[in-house]
């Protein structure tokens, strides 16, 4: 992932004040440098002084249509610049129902807002469905999620229902398109099609498109030359063949069986260590 100076550059030359992680910068680069220069509808939420407005606009350039949702009415005085603001709460479903009839399809939000799991999550939920294929939600500072931010009590984090919890609930969510998956009673998993994951921040990348095919094993006409498949089966021959069952089927030379329920409940055991 490459650093990139322009956005860097933009940020320090803004007039007014912004504040942006470190880290942030390369990922927004990896995430937004194929919409630069592009005719798209880029949304923060979070407009504070207004100096991210002002970054946002020298990075995707003039064609962009660069829109604030803000709490905070002052944000209105930067309509004169030429940004649309909006003011209104992240976390009310209505707010958002009515931006969307007013604005339309985005392509991107990016949510720097208050950061609450409540606000981040009604956020996510309202706002999926009206991203323009390959487009994205980005969370910034999602560590709030694990209650390390403003004194002890955090957000009253961690929680069951934190932010972080929730794109944990929509990696099974993506994953339960496969067929005969279970199903979530809620799922956003016709629009999400990928996440991503990096220190403080998650892209969720929506693509109707590429959620709707139906997976499906596809073969080719190769020669098949019947090769033996070897997985669960445990002999002297196959690299790392546990060693038990190999002593045990030499002892009883007519057991046929290759003890898959037992190795795999060894491995579970081995395993354990990674999941601490
Ligand atoms: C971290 S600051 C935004 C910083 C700005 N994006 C920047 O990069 O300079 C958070 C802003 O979100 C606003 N905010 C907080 N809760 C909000 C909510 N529920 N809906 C909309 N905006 C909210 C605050 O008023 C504040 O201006």
């Amino acid at each position: 992932m490459s650093i990139n100076n322009d956005l860097i550059k933009f940020f320090h030359e803004s007039e007014y004040y912004t504040l942006k992680y470190k880290n942030y910068f390369p990922i927004y680069e990896k995430l937004f440098s194929k919409f630069r220069g592009k005719k798209i509808t880029f949304v923060e939420i979070g407009v504070l002084s207004g100096g991210s407005l002002f970054m946002w606009r020298n990075y995707f350039g003039d064609q962009a249509r660069i829109i604030g949702v803000e709490l905070n009415p002052e944000a209105k005085r930067f309509e004169k610049y030429g940004f649309e603001i909006f003011i209104g709460n992240q976390g009310d479903e209505k707010f958002w129902n009515n931006f969307f009839d007013k604005v339309g399809d985005v392509d991107i939000i990016l949510d720097d807002g208050g950061h609450t799991n409540f606000q981040q999550i009604v956020t996510t939920c309202c706002c999926i469905s009206h991203i323009k294929d390959e487009g994205l939600l980005a969370v910034e500072d999602v560590f709030h999620s694990y209650g390390v931010s403003y004194g002890s009590k955090g957000f009253f984090n961690p929680s069951k229902f934190s932010f972080i919890n929730f794109c944990k609930k929509t990696i099974d969510d993506i994953n339960y398109r496969f067929p005969g998956s279970k199903k979530f009673r809620f799922s956003l998993n016709e629009y999400i099609y990928s996440a991503e994951f990096f220190e403080s921040f998650v892209a969720f990348h929506v693509n109707r498109k590429m959620c709707e095919i139906k997976n499906e094993v596809l073969r080719n006409k190769g020669h098949d030359i019947k090769v033996e498949d070897l997985t669960h089966q445990q002999r002297d021959s196959i690299p790392g063949s546990n060693q038990f069952v190999i002593k045990f089927k030499k002892i009883h030379k007519s057991f046929r069986g290759n003890f898959k329920y037992l190795v795999f409940k060894i491995n579970e055991y081995i395993s354990k260590k990674f999941f601490k």
